[in-house]
């Protein structure tokens, strides 16, 4: 085979010609470079998008957690509900406080954190409820459950929706939005980015005043500087926004392209008892990254490899990171650890790489 393979990695963000322009078109006219007109139109977008009254865009989206977090007054030595499965940025945003992270398992079918446990692990000094819509998904028992929760201990619920820009709850509303406050990323992976960045959304203007003073040295306007409050330095660029811009022209089209790339590996892999994707409900959810449970993990993700495709493994339980090693009962996030996998899910995945993905993946499990 003289050939030279051609490799699907499991992700490459995607930027192009628009984002190439609405770069040189800022570079032409201006040179300040921190966040101005361009953030503040990206943030508008982001509000219209999500039907939030407000967006403030920030670094990233671990940041933008912390800042929640302290805006709703969460301090050392207080709890944070999380989910043990989950991006360690989610538990590793309120550690930055000082504030302990409280890990609840998830629901099996959803990954969502399970609304019953949560219940349980809450107590007095339990401040805030961090839900992570895993991959755009929305809990099993419904969004209520968790605003009902929040709503009857006085625990404001914070919403960790980095990974579901472009996914819905079926009451219409976007993820994020059922939150006191919702938070997004655009890292990389994500189904739009800027490189690095997060945005929090809210209704609050209180809340909305308060984050705009943390990220910006607890200043009341730009360029002020009496401060009457302690704030940080966690602003966007210029750069980063126009970047932003273009990628939310293309956001319907990824939307589409997402739940389109999901389908065909659904089809391509249904009749395969070793490998399972994770539901999805098209209507209201795009799909970031194709998720799945695999038998013989580590067979597969070889064999993949050999014919130069990439996969990547899923979360492992996050109380078992050496990083926080704790014990606890934790068996849906345990199972996951051991089994899930993650498929290419590029947006720029082509319908042929989709079917010769599958086609290595059927072979595997056929010759078993
Ligand atoms: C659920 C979740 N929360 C938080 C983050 C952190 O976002 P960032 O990488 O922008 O800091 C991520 C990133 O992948 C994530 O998936």
């Amino acid at each position: 085979m003289s050939k030279i393979q051609e490799f699907i990695p499991q992700m490459r963000p995607l930027f192009g010609t628009e984002e190439r322009a609405e770069l040189l078109a800022y570079l032409e006219e201006d040179g300040f470079f921190t966040e101005f007109k361009k953030t503040e139109a990206f943030e508008q977008q982001i509000a219209e998008y999500t039907g939030a009254r407000h967006c403030i865009v920030v670094n990233n989206g671990t940041v933008s957690l912390t800042l929640a977090a302290i805006a709703l007054g969460v301090g050392s030595g207080d709890e944070v509900l999380v989910p043990n499965y989950t991006m360690i940025a989610t538990p590793n945003s309120v550690k930055m406080l000082g504030a302990q992270p409280v890990f609840v398992d998830v629901e099996p079918e959803t990954l969502v954190m399970d609304v019953e446990l949560a219940e349980r692990a809450i107590n007095p000094r339990t401040k805030a409820i961090m839900l992570v819509s895993a991959n755009g998904r929305a809990p099993r028992v419904g969004i209520k459950a968790f605003e009902d929760l929040s709503r009857r201990t006085g625990i404001p619920l914070i919403e960790d929706a980095a990974q579901s820009l472009g996914s819905f709850y079926n009451d219409g509303r976007h993820i994020g939005r059922a939150g006191v406050i919702g938070s997004f990323s655009f890292s990389a992976p994500k189904i739009i980015s800027t490189g690095q960045g997060g945005a929090l959304i809210t209704d609050d203007d209180a809340l909305n005043d308060k984050l705009r003073r943390l990220k910006d040295f607890g200043r009341a306007a730009g360029g002020i500087d009496v401060h009457d409050t302690v704030g940080y330095n966690f602003k966007f660029t210029e750069l980063q926004a126009c970047v932003g811009l273009a990628q939310m022209r293309q956001l319907k089209n990824r939307v589409t392209r997402k739940k389109e790339i999901w389908k065909r590996y659904q089809q391509g892999l249904a009749k395969i008892q070793g490998i399972k994707l994770f539901e999805h409900d098209l209507e209201l959810c795009s799909p970031w990254f194709i998720d799945c449970r695999v038998e013989d993990r580590d067979e597969i993700v070889n064999y993949l490899k050999r014919y130069g495709i990439g996969t990547r493994i899923m979360y492992p339980p996050i109380n078992k990171q050496s990083a926080y090693n704790l014990s606890g009962n934790y068996p849906v996030s345990e199972e996951v650890g051991n089994n899930g996998l993650w498929l290419p899910s590029m947006i720029q995945l082509t319908n042929t790489q989709i079917d010769k993905i599958c086609s290595h993946i059927r072979d595997f499990y056929n010759a078993k």
